[in-house]
């Protein structure tokens, strides 16, 4: 029997190509980034398997262009660069890579917590720029993590890996979810909050929550402006959750006290976002899971989902169970 054909759109890591070897005769985009969409939709006639990625998007145009298409594989947790109700129309299955990147997330969100708090960026260029004249009580003060209160939006799993970080700095934790999470809530002393009280009532707002309709612009001028003056906002989801601009203008006129980025509207950020002339706001290129361990973890995952569904066997992390019928 022939192999299956996948097209991978991404340079995987080898554990994951480890996998693919052997069960799917597959294409791989070897360069940096995605493929350009023209390259891509002419790869796709006879592809059974896509292994996509967050620059990839799948819509109705591509899936189109894949009349034989029976899996994405989406190597990520969040997949809202997946129309996944036209996939699932035509029977197609998503996966995504959830677990393996939840600790380097989370770790990443702590490290935006204490950058931000602790002004850390701004305080390295200040040195090396040789403005460090004398050791002063006023120099570079930012605000104590230690000790404060965390506002965890979206309390899945990375928010809850994000609430034991905090509970190890002795914060007090609340955190909205649209469930209420009672197991977490007594392992974790989390109390919940509606959404209002939690930004009122934090020293740190972290963004958890997948984007879609009901997500995107959650955070908007009404939010932010109800926030603490001294509060900062962290985002290591995604980007349109938070309404930019009304960010930009609560951090340039401290309606809060600052932000912490690694995501952002349009990705890469385009170097004239007003955001990036902040002093207050602390920005990466959007690497929460990239650990070693955890972009492995992404690999193996995504090459085992794509490879299972194409066996005829349920892929583990489906993210539209009702398309499997097996
Ligand atoms: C990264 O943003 C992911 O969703 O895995
Ligand atoms: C600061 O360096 C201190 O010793 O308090």
């Amino acid at each position: 029997m022939p192999l299956p054909k996948a097209y991978v759109c991404l340079p995987i890591q080898e554990v994951g190509l480890k996998i693919l070897r052997g069960a799917v005769d597959f294409k791989i985009w070897e360069k940096e980034g995605a493929p350009p969409r023209d390259e891509l939709l002419k790869n796709l006639k006879d592809v059974e398997g896509l292994l996509s990625g967050l620059p990839v998007r799948v819509d109705e145009e591509l899936l189109n262009a894949a009349p034989k298409l029976k899996v994405v594989s989406n190597y990520a947790v969040g997949y809202d660069n997946i129309d996944v109700a036209a996939a699932t129309r035509r029977g197609i299955c998503v996966t995504n890579t959830p677990e393996v990147l939840t600790q380097a997330t989370a770790d990443l969100t702590f490290a935006l917590i204490l950058a931000s708090a602790r002004r850390i960026v701004e305080a390295s260029a200040f040195l090396r720029s040789g403005d460090w004249k004398v050791w002063g009580p006023e120099l570079l003060v930012g605000v104590d993590v230690s000790g404060a209160s965390i506002g965890v939006v979206g309390f899945g799993q990375i928010g809850q890996a994000v609430a034991r970080r905090a509970k190890g700095f002795d914060m007090n934790v609340f955190y909205f979810d649209t469930a209420r999470k009672p197991e977490a809530e007594a392992s974790l002393g989390a109390k919940h909050l509606p959404l209002e009280e939690l930004l009122r009532e934090s020293d740190f707002v972290t963004l958890h929550c997948l984007l879609n309709d009901q997500t995107r612009n959650l955070i908007g001028e009404k939010e932010l402006r109800s926030m603490k003056k001294t509060a900062i906002l962290i985002n290591a989801a995604r980007g349109p959750l938070v309404d930019q601009a009304a960010l930009f203008r609560a951090c340039s006129e401290k309606w809060i006290g600052g932000a912490g980025l690694d995501v952002f509207v349009k990705e890469p950020v385009p170097l004239d976002e007003p955001l990036l002339t902040l002093p207050n706001v602390t920005t990466v290129p959007h690497i929460g899971s990239a650990g070693r361990v955890s972009r492995n973890g992404m690999a193996t995952r995504s090459a085992e989902n794509l490879v299972a569904a194409l066996q005829g066997k349920r892929p583990r992390d489906l993210v539209n169970g009702e398309v499997w019928k097996g």
